[in-house]
């Protein structure tokens, strides 16, 4: 998508894209205003998303399930958002890092012998699922059943878009009925995991309720899994590009968490994310009618020449790196330190165990689904 961004900046900056029904804002300033501008660009749903319009109708219901921390505005979204964020801030994160890790080199462990390894299918696809898991306080016989409700959900959800279709109506379900049942058990018995954290909100302020609990599960899930995977596969695959970079970085482990940033800047999981605009608003010299959807490509941001020194070239050493990945404002990635974490050790579990990396064959990579998230399908690769 690059050169098509980099055209766009130089062009036509803010557009309305006819054949897609909503407006586009691809440099970095402007994306930031939308992101973060919540008085004027409002994250709910308002008109039906793109996908829906050409489809069934759309199903006002099941976008209601799932996203109401991601899909609302304040004054709803501060009081959901200080909620949540209490039961999943940096500390508790940090916590997870040794059972990441034996997760990462159980990974590794299953593929090591063959000398092969299919780095997203192996690796980077089930890690998070299995980390957020724990975080959950799925218990392990459960996981596997929990990773397919997952994949299904996930699957068939427009990324972080609150847009779930329906073959991915009855997976939403029984994943429901099954965090009832947990939740049923931790309110008897709670343990040390995210959902007895919620329910003793739940109970201390009675601002949060069972259908609010169950719509976050459903969130993290939805937003937690796929970005994350793309993240890890989007840093090996940049790494195996720029070899010198990947020495560099095997020599000083302290450069990974810059690294990450960069991956993060330079190959964004999360291209873009919507708004829809409250009111007629001046933007880049166009006017954007109220009630209009807005796409901020965050991919397009993240290489504006504007912002960026050499904003197309992909350095680890990189001084100063103010990219947007994660979003702006409000509704800033609550997952962020999670996301960074699982990266940084990822990565050190990689370069530990997988000497001599290369891809096995370099026939054109398939790119991921859908145009939010961005990374690719598979990444085959040999070590040893
Ligand atoms: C929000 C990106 C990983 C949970 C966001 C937003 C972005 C983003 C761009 C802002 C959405 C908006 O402005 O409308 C990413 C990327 C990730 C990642 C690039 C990985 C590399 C995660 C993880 C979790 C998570 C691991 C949880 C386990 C959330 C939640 C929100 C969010 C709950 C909504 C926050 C709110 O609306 O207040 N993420 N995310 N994300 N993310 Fe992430």
């Amino acid at each position: 998508p690059y050169p098509m961004y980099e055209n766009m900046r130089a062009n036509q900056p803010v557009i309305y894209m006819d054949g897609m029904g909503f407006w586009s804002v691809f440099h970095y300033d402007d994306v930031r205003t939308v992101l973060s501008d919540h008085a004027r660009f409002s994250s709910g749903p308002g008109a039906p998303p793109p996908s829906q319009i050409a489809a069934a109708p759309p199903q006002a219901e099941s976008r209601g399930v799932g996203f109401s921390l991601i899909t609302s505005d304040p004054p709803k979204h501060t009081m959901l958002r200080s909620l949540v964020s209490r039961s999943f801030t940096p500390r508790a994160v940090a916590a997870l890092e040794p059972r990441i890790e034996s997760i990462a080199n159980e990974l590794i462990d299953r593929c090591e012998a063959a000398g092969e390894i299919d780095l997203i299918r192996d690796f980077a696809y089930p890690l998070p699922v299995i980390v957020i898991a724990e975080l959950l306080g799925i218990p392990s016989a459960d996981r596997d059943q929990f990773k397919l409700w997952s994949d299904e959900v996930v699957a068939s959800a427009n990324a972080i878009m609150g847009d779930v279709n329906p073959q991915s109506q009855k997976a939403l379900a029984d994943m429901h009925m099954y965090f009832r049942d947990i939740i049923a058990k931790r309110r008897i018995q709670p343990e040390d995991d995210l959902i007895s954290a919620l329910l003793l909100v739940e109970e201390e302020r009675q601002q949060l309720n069972e259908h609010d609990i169950l719509a976050f599960c459903s969130l993290l899930l939805v937003a937690g899994n796929e970005t994350t995977t793309n993240l890890i596969g989007n840093a090996v695959l940049t790494l195996l590009e720029h070899p010198e970079q990947l020495d560099k970085l095997r020599a000083e482990s302290e450069r990974l968490a810059p690294a990450i940033e960069e991956v993060l800047r330079y190959r964004s999981p999360v291209q873009a994310m919507f708004r829809t605009a409250k009111e007629d608003i001046s933007l880049g010299g166009q006017i954007i009618p109220g009630g209009s959807r807005v796409v901020a490509w965050i991919g397009s941001a993240n290489r504006d020449e504007q912002k960026f020194d050499r904003a197309g070239e992909f350095d680890i050493t990189r001084e100063s790196n103010p990219h947007i990945a994660f979003g702006h404002g409000i509704h800033f990635c609550l997952g962020a330190p999670l996301a960074r974490l699982e990266a940084r050790v990822a990565l050190m579990v990689i370069l530990k165990r997988l000497p001599n990396l290369a891809r096995i064959n370099h026939d054109p990579l398939q790119p991921a689904r859908g145009f939010i998230v961005h990374g690719v399908e598979s990444l085959p690769l040999r070590f040893g």
